[in-house]
């Protein structure tokens, strides 16, 4: 890997790497620039708000019914180790390159143009998507609110599913539009917002695991690891992948289930890196940016284990809901009242999510047009807001619609699939940085280079290879229509090609 300081800038080079002294620079162009106001504990507070969402609310059941059992916990572990990893590889590169972006600016810092925008596509994929999954989650807890009321939504207006049919997700289509709003008018008032629901958002799973601790029969954890058993019968495209390469049977639970379930309920993990994106808006990078995404990791663990431990200890896995887990369990064993706070909290709790990835995806979007990689003309912070408005705008028209009209189940994969190959990027730019700019001053300094990152990089790859192989083919579609894009558009209008964004040739 060549080095910025000794590699003369080349205008048509894949490698062409912006130096990180460019990378801040470049924020402090005041009609780029973002407002700096995030301190530790708005990282924390954001980290959380945006972690805890569909994963635990809604896919715990499912994953418990299908593929884990009770040992749903035990995936939820591996995938928290996954993060874990890869956060700490996270919070070096966020801390030694803090301007927006996230892996995006964190990889063109380190591994060159090409890989960088492969990133940001890729990161486009994860947030757009992970939106959209989650206004989905949120519009069936709404609906399930508004039944409880005897206020039902028509079918047609209720969303695709697989036993309705087609149809157009009205809530779901509203909530993004509606979030858009509100990002367009600036980060202040939505970190205030996302503050309260958060903390609404806490409560409802701390009662979960309080009152649900009282219900546990303990006869309900037999079996642990339920034994493996044939999947139902499909085109076989949709077993996991590592399965398939090594030719066995594809099955449900046993000892891979776990694996496969940890590679889905990876899910609930996804947003911890979202705070590496709001390095630009915050007051001092370089401490908080560690201590935000390390601890909104660590709660989150802790809650998904106790989580999914009490609720596969109320209900006996094969009976556990699909689409309303924590708040069926309760009506199970008599509770109903339970049941209706914890759907209000999952509902409101599902809006900061929502929130906080359309956020993160406009700010990668808005990275990579400030570096000229997609139109300028997106860049432009809005005079009085200070917010990047118009990739607000215009993604968040596109994610109400793709909300609108799809199903979550095989996107939630697919936005698992982006997220760990990020996870990968970023591991490997962390060794890369180490050597090529030693000398860079890092806040936080990720333990065991490069075992660590090694390790981060075995570990993702593990979860991806449990996904299903349809999901790789999806992702790579997406991946070569990237490529395409940035050879057609990207390659020519780059900043840094045209000799501005080069900070060693200054
Ligand atoms: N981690 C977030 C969720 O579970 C995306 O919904």
């Amino acid at each position: 890997m060549s080095s910025p300081k000794d590699t003369p800038p080349s205008g048509g080079g894949l490698l062409r790497t912006k130096t990180v002294e460019q990378s801040i620079r470049d924020t402090e162009e005041p009609e780029h620039a973002l407002r700096k106001s995030l301190s530790a504990l708005d990282l924390t507070v954001f980290g959380v708000g945006v972690v805890i969402g569909t994963g635990i609310f809604v896919l715990t059941g499912k994953v418990a019914k299908e593929t884990a059992g009770p040992a749903t916990a035990i995936a939820f572990v591996a995938a928290g180790v996954v993060c874990a990893l890869a956060a700490l590889c996270y919070a070096e590169f966020a801390s030694t390159v803090p301007v927006a972006g996230s892996a995006y600016t964190f990889a063109y810092a380190s591994l060159g143009e090409l890989v960088a925008w492969i990133i940001g596509w890729d990161l486009v994929l994860e947030f757009a998507l992970g939106t959209a999954v989650v206004a989905v989650g949120w519009s069936g807890y709404v609906r399930s609110l508004l039944d409880n009321a005897d206020w039902h939504l028509p079918d047609v207006l209720s969303g695709t599913d697989v036993a309705e049919g087609f149809g157009f997700d009205l809530l779901a289509f509203v909530l993004v539009l509606l979030l858009t709003a509100i990002l367009v008018v600036g980060m202040k008032l939505s970190a205030r917002v996302t503050t309260v629901v958060v903390a609404i958002k806490v409560a409802v799973v701390l009662v979960v695991i309080v009152a649900g601790l009282f219900f546990i029969d303990t006869a309900n954890y037999e079996p642990f690891v339920p034994p493996a058993e044939p999947q139902p019968s499909g085109s076989g495209f949709d077993a996991p992948l590592i399965q398939l390469i090594f030719g066995y049977a594809p099955t449900n639970f046993g000892v891979m289930g776990i694996f496969t379930a940890a590679s889905i309920v990876f899910f609930a993990f996804i947003g911890f890196d979202v705070v590496a994106t709001a390095a630009e808006e915050t007051k001092l990078p370089q401490r908080d940016m560690p201590r935000g995404i390390l601890g909104s990791l660590v709660i989150c663990t802790v809650l998904y284990v106790a989580v999914s431990v009490v609720v596969t200890g109320m209900q006996h896995y094969t009976e556990l809901s699909v689409s309303a887990p924590l708040a069926d369990a309760f009506k199970a064993v008599g509770h109903p009242f339970y049941a209706g706070v914890i759907s209000f909290g999952a509902a409101v709790g599902l809006t900061t999510v929502c929130m906080i990835l359309l956020l993160g995806q406009t700010r990668v979007f808005f990275a990579m047009s400030r570096d000229g990689l997609l139109p300028r003309f997106f860049s432009v912070t809005h005079p009085r807001f200070g917010t990047p408005y118009r990739p607000t705008i215009l993604l968040g028209v596109i994610i109400a619609v793709v909300a609108g009209f799809t199903s979550i189940d095989e996107l939630a994969t697919l936005v698992n699939i982006g997220t760990l190959f990020a996870f990968v990027v970023v591991a490997l730019g962390v060794i890369v940085l180490r050597r090529t700019r030693p000398e860079l001053p890092r806040a936080f300094r990720t333990p065991l280079v490069p075992l660590l990152p090694a390790l981060s990089v075995a570990a993702s790859v593990w979860l991806m290879l449990n996904l299903p192989a349809e999901t790789w083919l999806r992702f790579g579609v997406w991946m070569v229509l990237g490529v395409i894009v940035y050879f057609a558009y990207g390659r020519r209008h780059s900043r840094l090609g045209a000799g501005r964004g080069v900070a060693r040739d200054a």
